[in-house]
């Protein structure tokens, strides 16, 4: 009898944990936002790669959510019950960056602290580190990084015994490493030993599909934190909002909303509720990649065009000198939903 309740125990034990771990997958995963394909196709493979402790790069333009999908990562895979511990490696100088990551002895410089410090690799033992912003890091320190991922040790700053850590590493930047390797700023070896499963967010304006499904999203939040019962985004200012660039992305969405509280009067978000940057585009500074910019001017001439004719395909194309498959072509690669 008491062998059965034994062993049904620790079924039900292996049940529990199970559940854990699919509720915990399941919720982590819904804090990411979108339904585009390109974010159903990112959630995919964070699903797919949360517990193979290989390292990830994820990297992407600011406001792109970087960070929260760093932080469902963490919480959907097996590490989730011990820190997740992030730095930012642009904001810390070189010298105080060192004893952060890594921790130092006792006496390993003057106003050291009695008995030393563990650093953010100690700390997140059993976790994970999400080392933001590595693009920014030093040579120096990117070679002494470079170990860790080789060695899975750290020595701390003035001491002389490494420690063996198990840290699942997630690295994030918003800058093009490759060409910081062409200039020699930025380690390729390095590069290699982080870009094992690479995660790439695609900017908000190569996924409009995903702006009502934020809008909706950030509604609910400000609707609790202000109190204030808004129930939707006007269809006008959505298409204000469909048509704006975004250079500051989600964050950008997030706190125009957040801007919007502040003058809605009603249920509804209105175009005179918006940024004044968003209703005139024209506004909008130039400067920047030049392939996003000339993506960015095809994609307001087809929608000005598609406006123009009232959504006719035919007529939108004769307009912009191309032909009606080429104007599909366009539509798809801009995410223009075709009954525009
Ligand atoms: N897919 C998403 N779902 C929900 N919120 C998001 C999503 N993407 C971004 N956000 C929100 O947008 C803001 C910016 O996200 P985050 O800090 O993760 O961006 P980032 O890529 O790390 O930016 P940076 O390069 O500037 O550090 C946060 O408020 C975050 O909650
Ligand atoms: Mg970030």
């Amino acid at each position: 009898m008491y062998k059965k309740l034994n062993a049904a125990n620790k079924e039900l034990n292996l049940y529990k944990e199970r559940l854990k771990k699919i509720n915990g997958e399941y919720f982590a995963l819904d804090k990411i936002i979108g339904e585009s394909k390109e974010i159903k196709q990112l959630k995919k493979v964070v699903s797919q790669v949360a517990n193979t402790d290989s390292t990830i790069l994820i990297t992407g333009e600011s406001g792109t959510g970087k960070e929260v999908f760093a932080n469902a990562i963490h919480e959907i895979s097996d590490r989730r019950d011990n820190n997740f511990i992030k730095i930012n490696c642009a904001a810390i100088p070189e010298n105080i960056l060192e004893s952060e990551l890594f921790g130092y002895e006792e006496g390993a410089f003057t106003g050291a602290k009695r008995g030393g410090k563990a650093g953010k690799f100690e700390l997140a033992h059993g976790g994970t580190i999400l080392l933001d912003e590595i693009g920014d890091m030093s040579l120096n320190m990117q070679a002494k990084i470079l170990r860790v991922l080789q060695e899975k040790e750290v020595m701390r700053v003035g001491g002389y015994k490494a420690n063996k850590i198990d840290v699942r590493i997630i690295a994030a930047t918003n800058q093009n490493l490759q060409e910081k390797i062409k200039k020699g700023e930025f380690r390729e070896d390095l590069y290699f030993r982080l870009n094992v499963v690479n995660l790439n967010l695609p900017a908000l304006r190569e996924r409009p599909d995903d702006i009502k499904t934020l809008c909706d999203y950030f509604i609910t939040i400000y609707n609790k934190k202000f109190g204030i019962y808004v129930e939707q985004i006007e269809d006008d200012a959505l298409q204000h909002m469909i048509k704006y660039p975004w250079p500051g992305n989600v964050r950008e969405l997030r706190n125009a909303i957040e801007r919007a509280y502040n003058f809605v009067n009603g249920n509804t978000i209105k175009t005179e509720h918006l940024p004044s940057k968003i209703i005139n585009q024209q506004m909008f500074s130039r400067v920047g990649d030049l392939n996003k910019i000339l993506d960015d001017v095809e994609r307001r001439s087809i929608l000005e065009a598609l406006e123009t004719t009232k959504g006719n395909k035919s007529r939108a194309a004769k307009i912009l000198g191309i032909n009606r498959s080429g104007l599909y072509q366009k539509l798809k690669k801009h995410g223009i939903p075709t009954n525009f």
